[in-house]
């Protein structure tokens, strides 16, 4: 049985909950492949904060850098914490330290009666299935909180919000996204960026044109972000992989959850190959749905799968879609995607479906 250290992060809201109702599951589909996960919980979150001051002190940072192998956090932001200082240090400060900086979202229909989109309405293009991925850079952009502001108070008052794109960042993300898509069989990589607006993105069309040529089976397609959020809606299916800025990427993997079901069923890893990574579902602390029960647990099952796939163990993430895509058809789901089911209820469902 082979062995690897996960440290969970609960966090807030329906974080907590979505953990605590997936992790048995993703403990099960890793058990039947060989796998053997040893989780240690970290109490970080907004209670801790409030209660201590402290967001990720330097010695829990230093542990999950060099004695784990993958980090699973539920969600974080509380409406107690408004300034969201906890979350930019757990959250982004975990993304930023351990150099996280392909974020990776698979965007999948895992059956047709979750998309919102008419059936009759939808063009064909090529293929029926929505199943693209998403390439968010990670540790740059407009997130690393570099600006200014000025005059607060008066007339004058101004406020500067510095976007970062430097060559290493942007490169290496382009580079993985072709990568994966050269490696898993895709023929076409989009890239999106809004450098008819914002000269200092030019600097995305230039690499990609660069890493492109080095992959001379793969089609390279641009779209202006504001145009590929329309073409997302009216044609998802001819989508395969996508690479963009980390406030695109954000904005566009919410768009595209919407397009597979909702944030219920969205996952998401933050990777750099060879480091642990950190495993999230692209939703938040969703603070309306906190003790009801009913937080859908699919969308962190599914960023179980992401971790197994990283931990070597691509059976038990396979088992996990499968058991996903069994309990959509079968149900019970919980409401977010039409069904009156709670958490535990899918949770279970999703046990008994890994087969
Ligand atoms: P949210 O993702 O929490 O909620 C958006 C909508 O999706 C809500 O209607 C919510 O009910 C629904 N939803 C989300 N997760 C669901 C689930 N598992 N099952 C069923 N429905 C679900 O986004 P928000 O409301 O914009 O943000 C709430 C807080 O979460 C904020 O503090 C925000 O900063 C934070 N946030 C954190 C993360 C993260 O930790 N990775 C991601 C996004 C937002
Ligand atoms: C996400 C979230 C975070 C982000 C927030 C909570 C800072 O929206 O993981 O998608 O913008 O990256
Ligand atoms: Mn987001």
């Amino acid at each position: 049985m082979k062995k690897a250290r996960i440290a969970i992060i609960g966090g807030d809201g329906i974080g907590p909950e979505v953990v605590d109702a997936a992790l048995p599951v993703i403990e099960a589909a890793a058990r039947t492949e060989g796998l053997t996960l040893d989780t240690e919980r970290l109490p970080y979150s907004a209670d801790h904060y409030l209660r201590t001051g402290e967001t990720l002190p330097d010695e829990a940072f230093e542990h999950l850098r060099d004695d784990v192998d993958g980090i699973l956090l539920g969600a974080l932001g509380d409406p107690r914490v408004p300034g969201n200082e906890h979350a930019r240090d757990i959250l982004l400060g975990l993304r930023f330290r351990l150099d996280l900086y392909i974020n990776f979202r698979p965007t999948r229909l895992f059956h047709p009666k979750l998309s919102p989109l008419r059936a009759d309405r939808r063009t064909d293009g090529g293929s029926t299935a929505i199943d693209f991925v998403i390439f968010r850079e990670n540790t740059e952009g407009q997130y690393l909180g570099k600006g200014r502001s000025e005059s607060i108070g008066t007339p004058d008052e101004v406020h500067v919000s510095e976007e970062i794109n430097t060559r290493k960042g942007v490169a290496r993300i382009i580079e993985a996204a072709f990568a994966w898509a050269a490696a898993h069989g895709k023929t076409r990589v989009t890239m999106s960026d809004k450098s008819n607006a914002i000269q200092f993105q030019r600097i995305w069309g230039r690499l990609f044109q660069e890493i492109g040529d080095r992959y001379p089976d793969i089609q390279r397609e641009h779209r202006y972000v504001d145009a590929l959020a329309l073409e997302l809606v009216r044609e998802p299916e001819r989508f395969q992989v996508i690479v963009t800025t980390n406030l695109y990427g954000d904005i566009l993997s919410d768009l595209g959850a919407g397009l597979i079901g909702g944030l219920g069923i969205a996952a998401s890893a933050n990777l750099h190959p060879g480091r642990p990574g950190l495993y999230e579902p692209v939703h938040g602390s969703a603070p309306p749905l906190v003790g009801k029960g009913v937080a859908n647990p699919m969308a962190t099952v599914l960023t179980g799968a992401l971790m197994l796939e990283q931990l070597g163990c691509a059976a038990g993430a396979m088992k996990l879609e499968r058991a996903v895509e069994r309990v959509v058809a079968s149900g019970p789901l919980t409401p977010d995607l039409g069904g009156s089911g709670t958490t535990r209820e899918v949770a279970r469902a999703l046990l008994d479906a890994l087969g």
